[in-house]
């Protein structure tokens, strides 16, 4: 389910594309039902709140989709799949703001409903603090459920009940849809509740049990902000235990934001307050330092990364030196053992093998050699307002500090550029350029100015 609005985020963003863990909240809950159902042609999302917006977004993971135009509910939710689903004998119903279940949770949840012969199965979960969530009233003593009630109608004395209904369950696919349409409306939302459905089928004598799960971090909602934050945090304290058991070290691991997807080989060190986001990989007996946030980024064995790196889509060779406060963006290849140094910023470039680019310097649209110098405060003049053009800078050459090279250009093969040359035109290969004006020396000039 998950065509709700999430009205509690007061957000322009449908309530499941909100992320925790770096990943919208629906794609976590899809990852996990396909783990269960291996074919995600057997996974219906019900969208129906920014509809076109949650299927393009989730559509590269192969669900299909039934559309609930008017989102009347949860109960109305499943009264809008039911041709989709018709032919199955079973239907696990999830959540899509749920985001912390697994696909172990479900596969029991679908066991037990098996085994007890329910007509309906609930997951449940005692929770210390159930404040917003529906409430589970049991027949004393048993596994089965009398009725779910939602916290708006509970009693003072069924708020005090700490097992609650997760939004997670399993119906017989013909007990819930042959007796669907007694649910009414009338509650504190005026909409179709599927937990009424514990009720409906109780008084039509079928059975409706309980699954109470031992860990119910498993079953939290992001349905306020507050709530979201809570669980991105708990998934990526998750992800910091999962990298240290693997031999990673992470100092303050409470500081690091490190999504779901990023690999990390044993032996490296991630300082406090480091950012590893989207698909980057970093390689053994790599340090990054604090405040780096890389993005999208491959990294080498043995790499060192100074603090306040900024990257996104980079690949860096092992054995480099970044930062501190380097800016690779986009396209950027730094090659075995190159250094690239503070306030230096990097775009579609090659930076070859054991390559130095140390300060206040911008690369962009170059393809650069091994054993390149680049000088302090160099600059490739890479746009001409219109058109980019590149710069190659071959094997071996040295660039004097304080130079422009005005792209399309080629500095050769082990050839100097003299300091503070603007280059125009192509130097060859062991060659020396110089592009400035001649110094001028005016000798006692300043005293005589002076005794004026
Ligand atoms: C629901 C349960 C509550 C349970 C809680 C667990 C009901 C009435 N209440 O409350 O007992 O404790 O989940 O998290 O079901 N949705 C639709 N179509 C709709 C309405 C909602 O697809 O018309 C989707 C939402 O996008 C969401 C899910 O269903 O992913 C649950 O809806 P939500 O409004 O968050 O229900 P809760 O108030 O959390
Ligand atoms: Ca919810």
């Amino acid at each position: 389910m998950a065509a709700g609005k999430g009205t509690r985020l007061k957000s322009q963003l449908p309530k499941v594309l909100h992320e925790a863990g770096g990943k919208p909240l629906l794609e976590h809950v899809i990852r996990a039902a396909v783990r269960v159902v291996p074919n995600p042609k057997n996974v219906y999302a019900i969208i129906g709140h920014e509809a076109e917006r949650v299927r393009a977004a989730m559509a590269h993971t192969g669900v299909n989709f039934v559309l609930q135009a008017e989102q009347r509910g949860t109960g109305h939710a499943l009264m809008v799949a039911r041709e989709a689903l018709a032919g199955y004998d079973y239907v696990i119903v999830l959540s899509g703001d749920a985001p912390m279940i697994t696909p172990e949770t479900i596969q029991s949840l679908l066991k037990f409903h098996i085994k007890e012969r329910a007509a309906m199965t609930l997951l449940s979960a005692e929770l210390e603090n159930p404040f917003g969530y529906g409430r589970v009233l049991r027949k004393p003593g048993s596994a089965d459920v009398e009725a779910i009630v939602e916290e708006k109608a509970a009693s003072a004395e069924q708020k005090k009940i700490r097992e609650i209904n997760s939004g997670f369950y399993v119906f017989s696919l013909k007990e819930l849809y042959s007796h669907i349409d007694k649910l009414s409306t009338d509650n504190a939302h005026a909409e179709y509740y599927l937990t009424d459905m514990a009720r409906v089928l109780r008084k039509a004598g079928r059975r409706v049990v309980a699954y109470k799960t031992a860990n119910p971090g498993e079953v939290l909602g992001g349905n306020t902000r507050a709530e979201l934050a809570d669980i991105d945090q708990k998934m990526r304290l998750a992800k910091c235990s999962q990298l240290m058991a693997d031999g990673v070290t992470i100092f303050y691991p409470a500081t690091c934001v490190i999504d779901a997807d990023v690999e990390i080989a044993a032996d490296s060190v991630i300082e406090p307050y480091v950012q590893l986001l989207g698909k980057t990989k970093i390689g053994t007996g790599c340090r990054v330092r604090s405040y780096c946030v890389i993005r999208d980024s491959e990294i080498g064995d043995g790499v060192m990364i100074r603090p306040g790196c900024v990257m996104e889509d980079t690949r860096v060779s092992a054995g480099a030196v970044l930062g501190p406060y380097s800016h690779l963006r986009p396209g950027s290849e730094i090659g075995e053992g190159a250094h690239v140094g503070n306030f230096v910023e990097t775009k579609k470039i090659r930076l070859g093998k054991g390559s130095k680019a140390n300060h206040l310097t911008y690369l962009g649209d170059a393809e650069i050699g091994a054993g390149v110098n680049i000088g302090a405060g160099t600059i490739t003049c890479n746009y001409d307002g219109v058109h980019k053009h590149k710069t190659v800078i071959d094997d071996g050459a040295f660039i004097g500090s304080d130079s422009t090279l005005v792209a399309p250009v080629r500095v050769g093969k082990g050839a100097y550029v003299g300091a503070a040359s603007c280059i125009t035109d192509d130097v060859p290969d062991d060659s020396l350029a110089i592009g400035r004006g001649r110094q001028i020396v005016k000798e006692g000039w300043a005293r005589e100015k002076r005794k004026k």
